[in-house]
């Protein structure tokens, strides 16, 4: 037989005879091969590859050698093999992953290189457990410090966003894997998600709670997406004609599947026709009408394969999903030039390590209490549950069963060796449950002591060291991180505000490592020394906090959303009606509508608005060492929407430390025909600097940079006059201003 060969990767060649199906041929145009493959489908086959058959996978189409397409959780690790029709976990032994840091962490690495690596890392384990799908990354938009899946996201600003979830795709598809961009779009709270119907306006929608998903979809050329259990405008996200069609498929052009989030189809004729290509998680019990398999009872399966035969649909919906589906088969599962991955490598390690390290933030230092100067510390207080419990169990469907985790406590241990003594006290007993899905911890934290007893031991402790050292923060249980409940105030639990004020008032030396996935109050900033912002930091948790404390990584990360002093500063709250009223929708359905009065104004835009002050602002984030910077300049201050601007800055690292920061640019439209923010993210470099270093720079701006979304219009709109530009280490902290003018 005549072979054709029809690539080369690797030494490894792989050839197509001349009767190939063009479907299986890929030296072949990708449509050409989903044009064949759907012209050989049967109608059963077309409908059987659109819903699920088990928890995670579709059986793809046995008869042509079509392969399944298994998903998987997502976002920071890949989740362990749960049974056919279950939740638990399989008990399998071989699929403990890389627990990365949480996706909050890498936001605030400000740093697109750590993004890229950390999605070539979580696809390649991905792609070695033989899953074509990772369902992540997330990337709502911060609108309230409560939601309980902020962990999972990557901060409040769209800018910054869209810059950090394009090498997040790029690097897990580069293992020929797809990211799932979730959850399109809007779902910015846990409670009521699949109620909560979000009214937006269209200008607030464009320019805050879109960018993230566009730049995904259109640089990022994600291959699925992900809808949310919330509704939009009479309609559930999963199928919204509005989100699926018009926008993603229609203005974006976005040629990927859309997948339904778990359990988030409610009805066959809008998920028909509502733009959803996929359809996982529904709930079989109740659907089974005691028939083999309770999937054929999917909306999207038997209800839409009888909706064809009797002739209440068309086929031309299908077809569209179907091709989309192939589409996404042949980009992963059916790709034969994607790489083999790998698990647990030591790449995988020091990446996690790597990003965790960035992703820390030193909000407060006086006195220079860190790092921890080990010539003349002689002994640590190590307090706070968050010292020794591991976090890489909860959350939701993010938990992990990691090949191991290291606490903060065995880490420290490890770096201080004998250098000095450590003590620790635990101060208070949060949860001691250690469990998800069948996942264990395999620690005993029970405590029977009393909170008296336990507060004595640690003030005890605290009183005879140099230092005291408090990890606490939240730990992914029911309200405090977690999916499918929010938080239920700003506040610290199990009287961890108390603790500390009582451990400052013995001993001033203190540093705060707050772990968690949000902002919590901090009602205790005066009384301590030192605050790091620690987040989940998946394997390496003790390790790179380790580093931080010591001094051996120099701390570089910068808040990805403002650290609010109270709720009051959020406009979600302060104007929002978070978590919103009961109503009922066009359709009889009992919603909870949360008018998003806030508009554009989230965030760092609702402080600059009213002249706030928080806790810790957007951007905010210090080092071991100083940078001064010098004065913006610009290269032209006068020129049409067409021209790009460049504004240019020299950043110089006055300290003794080597050390990296990330310059910020911010636009200001100084008069404009309607209500901008004070000033938006358009740009940020992060440079690193050896001591006495300069670095020189600059940042491009054009038409992008300066427009606001048209709602009448329906277009981006660049007005003329005059315009700021600001550069700063923080949203609060503008070095250098320029003018320049739009004519
Ligand atoms: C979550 C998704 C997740 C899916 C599968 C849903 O409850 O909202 O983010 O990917 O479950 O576990």
């Amino acid at each position: 037989m005549k072979k054709l060969f029809i690539s080369f990767i690797a030494g490894i060649s792989i050839a197509a005879s001349a009767t190939t199906p063009v479907y299986l041929d890929d030296s072949k145009p990708i449509e050409d091969r989903v044009e064949d493959a759907l012209s050989r489908m049967t109608l059963r086959e077309k409908i059987n590859i659109i819903h699920a058959q088990s928890k995670f996978s579709a059986p793809g189409v046995p008869r042509l050698g079509i392969p399944e397409l298994w998903c998987t959780d997502g976002p920071m690790g890949v989740r362990p093999e749960v049974l056919w029709d279950e939740w638990d976990q399989a008990r399998w032994t071989n699929d403990s992953c890389t627990a990365f840091p949480s996706l909050t962490a890498l936001a605030a690495t400000w740093n697109p290189e750590m993004a890229e690596l950390y999605g070539k890392s979580i696809g390649a384990e991905a792609r070695f457990r033989n899953k074509s799908v990772l369902l992540g990354p997330g990337i709502n938009i911060y609108r309230t410090p409560l939601n309980g899946r902020n962990f999972e996201y990557m901060g409040e600003d769209p800018y910054l966003t869209s810059q950090m979830v394009v090498p997040y795709v790029q690097g897990v598809q580069s293992n020929g894997v797809a990211a799932c961009v979730k959850h399109f779009a809007l779902n910015n709270n846990e409670i009521n998600r699949h109620t909560s119907n979000p009214i937006v306006d269209d200008r607030t929608l464009y320019e805050i709670y879109l960018p993230g998903y566009k730049a995904a979809a259109q640089e990022g050329e994600a291959w699925s997406f992900m809808g949310g259990y919330n509704l939009f405008r009479g309609e559930h996200a999963s199928y919204n004609p509005i989100l699926m069609n018009q926008i993603l498929k229609g203005e974006w052009g976005w040629d990927g599947a859309v997948i339904s989030d778990w359990g988030a189809v409610h009805d066959t004729r809008t998920a028909v026709t509502g733009g959803l290509d996929m359809e996982f998680g529904s709930w079989t019990n109740g659907l089974t009408n005691g028939q083999s398999n309770a999937y054929d009872n999917y909306f999207l399966a038997n209800p839409y394969y009888n909706g064809i035969m009797d002739g209440t649909y068309s086929t031309d919906e299908l077809d569209d999903k179907v091709r989309r589906v192939l589409r996404l088969t042949f980009r992963t599962s059916m790709n034969r030039n994607k790489p083999y991955g790998a698990m647990g490598s030591d790449e995988h390690v020091a990446a996690c390590r790597e990003i965790g390290g960035e992703g820390v933030v030193l909000l407060q230092n006086r006195n220079n209490l860190l790092p921890l100067n080990l010539d003349k510390i002689k002994k640590i207080a190590v307090i706070g549950e968050n010292a020794i419990k591991m976090m890489t169990v909860g959350g939701g469907s993010s938990s992990l069963k990691a090949r191991y985790e290291i606490t903060p406590l065995d880490g420290l241990r490890k770096r201080v060796g004998d250098d000095a003594e450590i003590t620790y006290a635990r101060g208070y007993v949060g949860d001691p449950s250690g469990e998800y899905n069948g996942v264990v911890t395999g620690q005993d934290l029970n405590d029977s002591r009393s909170p008296e007893e336990l507060q004595a031991e640690a003030l005890k402790a605290a009183a005879e060291a140099d230092v005291v050292l408090f990890f606490g923060g939240l730990n992914k249980s029911n309200h405090q991180d977690c999916e499918d409940t929010d938080r239920e105030t700003m506040d610290l639990p199990y009287g961890q505000n108390e603790l500390i004020k009582a451990l400052a008032a013995v001993n001033p030396n203190i540093a705060v490592i707050n772990i968690s996935g949000t902002g919590v109050s901090m009602p205790w900033t005066d009384n301590v020394a030192s605050i790091l912002q620690a987040w989940y930091l998946g394997n390496e948790t003790g390790n790179t906090l380790a580093d931080i404390l010591t001094g051996d990584v120099n701390p570089s990360g910068k808040l990805p959303y403002t650290y609010y002093a109270s709720l009051d500063q959020v406009g979600a709250h302060k104007l929002g009606e978070y978590p919103g009223h009961p109503s009922i929708d066009a359709l009889g359905n009992e919603v909870m509508d949360i008018p998003y009065n806030e508009g554009v104004f989230v965030g760092y835009r609702f402080i600059d608005k009213n002249k706030l002050k928080p806790t810790f602002p957007f951007g905010h984030g210090l080092s071991y060492t100083d940078f001064t910077y010098g004065t913006a300049t610009i290269d032209k201050t006068e020129g049409t929407a067409d021209d790009t601007f460049t504004v240019t800055i020299p950043v110089t690292n006055t300290g003794s430390r080597e050390g990296k920061e990330t310059v910020q640019l911010y636009i200001s439209d100084l008069k404009a025909s309607v209500d901008r923010p004070v000033k938006e993210l358009k740009g940020f470099k992060k440079v690193s600097l050896k001591p006495g270093e300069t670095a020189t720079v600059s940042f491009e701006i054009g038409r992008d940079a300066l427009s606001f979304f048209d709602a009448d219009k329906h277009e981006w709109v660049c007005e003329p006059g005059k315009f700021e530009a600001l550069v700063g280490a923080s949203s609060a902290d503008i070095r250098s201003k320029i003018n320049f003018k739009i004519k």
